[in-house]
């Protein structure tokens, strides 16, 4: 197949993304630049030249198409134009062109499970009458009951961030699905228009030259039968999770690849897929079947919940957190391939939940993880911030939570007799807010990242972690993502070698080999902020082999320090 050349000049050789390490920006919180104290697109443009010193190849765009905000912008009313908040058309084209410049592509986030209740085509489908009344899913009240009281919703399915995924819509009488909202009504994909409008729009973007989609919430358009039937639904303990990986997933990304040219255009697609297990994965993945490139799996950061609850919080032994990856990378091995992350917009700090963010171990534990994580198999994503160890943020009152999810959730907890307190300690750990503090750019006043007052309060670690300090000083954890980057850059073990999980028990060490032809690296890192020995058994033997990248270089011996660790060729 010939390679593709864009106006500009950019490529996309076949697999390219099977080498490249993607950067998540998530807008509201990067860059500011007009003072509002909310990031937006000519902030990106003005650090691209950051970003290719730490040497990505993709930035992921979270979304800034036209929103009500009700969730920061996951809730779009317009796909085709940029919120007033972010900038304008003609800024994101000179983002595209600028990124391109410094060698960088773009992917921008589709968000079609879902529209904003404010998009036209939902304001036409509340009337009965419109051709739009099935591009959502519409339904009765549940027999017997009075429409709009209590209980008497089509089923009982909780939303992720309401009480109820259905909501009562006076005029007409009837219901409207929302798995996320009431402000993001979710589209009904098997209506053939739908599919189509879908297609036309992201064409648009393919034509304004971006690289490729992150699919929001992507196995939730294929809804189950028993609400595509259209029948009544039964009364049962409906839920989100019931809502995934419906039957017709497959058929639709198929159809998505092909109208959309995907593949042919060799554009970068991941699938952000809750609920979705390895089997599913194999199929989305498997390239033969043009579905998507790589899928994101919840399977890793649901480990330390209790429950299907997120705030339900369970301690993660070690071997658990590697078995899980060890069992992607080896499900995914033949035909697939694998995204690898800890962060995103939805998660808190990896070096606060994985690893330890005290003064003493934060720069180490953050290079062990992010050394773990980045050699593996797979593309690697770095959410804005990690490649210098931004923390969680001291939230310690509900009065300090922005989130819909988290706001949500205090409110539905505490009145159903949920301590303040222990609400309070599972905010603390696991709420999107965490990710969602300014980027601590350096040590001025908020952290460089606006002259205005932020959206959302900067960290006060901000005048010790910042980018700034980080790219001056050898040592840091920025350093050591860029020796990272170019390690999967320059090494086609890295890249494509078989992985090998080993010492799979042991509860300090995460030990594994990566084989290609000839060459076997050897990874061990010592994930606990206690010393480890290198046991002899069950590893390769140490002598004779090179230190290709370690966070204490000068280190030798069998003795690893908290949070150390080191690559090596055997
Ligand atoms: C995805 C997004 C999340 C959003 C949700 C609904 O999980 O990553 O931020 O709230 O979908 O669009």
């Amino acid at each position: 197949m010939t390679t593709p050349v864009e106006s500009d000049g950019t490529t996309r050789p076949d697999g390219w993304w099977r080498s490249a390490v993607v950067y998540q920006i998530y807008p509201r919180s990067f860059q500011d630049s007009n003072g509002d104290g909310v990031g937006d697109i000519p902030g990106i443009t003005s650090r691209l030249d950051y970003l290719a010193e730490l040497g990505v190849d993709v930035i992921w765009l979270s979304p800034v198409y036209r929103s009500p905000q009700v969730d920061n912008g996951y809730d779009i009313s317009d796909y085709q134009d940029i919120d007033p908040l972010f900038g304008t058309l003609a800024d994101l084209d000179a983002l595209i062109a600028a990124a391109h410049q410094h060698g960088i592509k773009l992917v921008m986030d589709l968000v079609v499970n879902h529209t904003s209740d404010q998009h036209p085509w939902f304001v036409e489908s509340r009337d009965p009458s419109s051709a739009k009344r099935d591009w959502y899913f519409w339904r009765p009240a549940r027999p017997g009951c009075e429409p709009g009281t209590p209980g008497a919703e089509p089923d009982d399915s909780q939303a992720a961030f309401a009480p109820s995924a259905w909501t009562y819509d006076p005029a007409s009488g009837q219901y409207y699905l929302g798995v996320f909202s009431p402000g993001q009504p979710d589209l009904n994909w098997e209506n053939e228009e739908v599919r189509q409008a879908v297609y036309a729009m992201m064409r648009w973007w393919v034509d304004r030259g971006v690289d490729g989609f992150r699919m929001d919430v992507i196995n939730l358009i294929a809804k189950p039968e028993e609400l595509t039937s259209g029948r009544p639904i039964e009364p049962g303990q409906g839920s989100l999770r019931r809502m995934a990986n419906g039957p017709r997933l497959d058929e639709f990304l198929v159809e998505m690849n092909r109208e959309v040219g995907l593949d042919a255009k060799n554009l970068l697609t991941v699938g952000e897929m809750p609920g979705a297990t390895i089997k599913v994965a194999q199929r989305v993945t498997d390239p033969a079947r043009h579905e998507l490139n790589m899928v994101f799996t919840f399977e890793h950061v649901n480990l330390d919940q209790a429950s299907w609850s997120k705030w339900d919080l369970a301690d993660l032994p070690l071997p658990k957190l590697k078995g899980n990856l060890a069992a992607w990378q080896n499900g995914l091995a033949e035909n697939g391939w694998n995204s690898l992350y800890y962060d995103n917009h939805d998660q808190p700090r990896a070096v606060s939940r994985f690893g330890d963010d005290s003064p003493e171990h934060r720069v180490n534990s953050a290079k062990t993880l992010a050394t773990v994580l980045h050699l593996h198999k797979g593309t690697p994503y770095i959410y804005q911030g990690e490649e210098f160890g931004m923390t969680n943020a001291p939230l310690t009152q509900i009065g300090h939570y922005l989130d819909v999810e988290s706001l949500n959730y205090h409110a539905l907890a505490t009145a159903a007799g949920v301590s303040e307190e222990q609400v309070l300690r599972s905010l603390a750990a696991k709420s999107r807010d965490h990710a969602r503090t300014p980027v601590q750019w350096d040590d001025t006043p908020y952290a460089g990242f606006t002259t205005g007052v932020p959206w959302s309060a900067v960290n006060p670690n901000y005048r010790e972690i910042n980018a700034e300090a980080a790219r001056h000083d050898p040592d840091s954890v920025f350093a050591h993502f860029q020796k990272l980057i170019r390690l999967r850059h320059q090494n086609e073990t890295v890249r494509e070698g078989r992985f090998q999980l080993l010492l799979p028990d042991h509860h300090q060490l995460w030990a594994f080999t990566r084989t290609l032809g000839d060459e076997t690296l050897l990874v061990v890192a010592n994930c606990s902020s206690q010393p480890a020995e290198i046991p002899s058994d069950g590893l390769p033997r140490l002598d004779n082999t090179e230190l290709l990248l370690g966070t204490h270089p000068d280190a030798v011996g069998t003795i690893l320090a908290p949070w150390e660790s080191r690559v090596l060729r055997l």
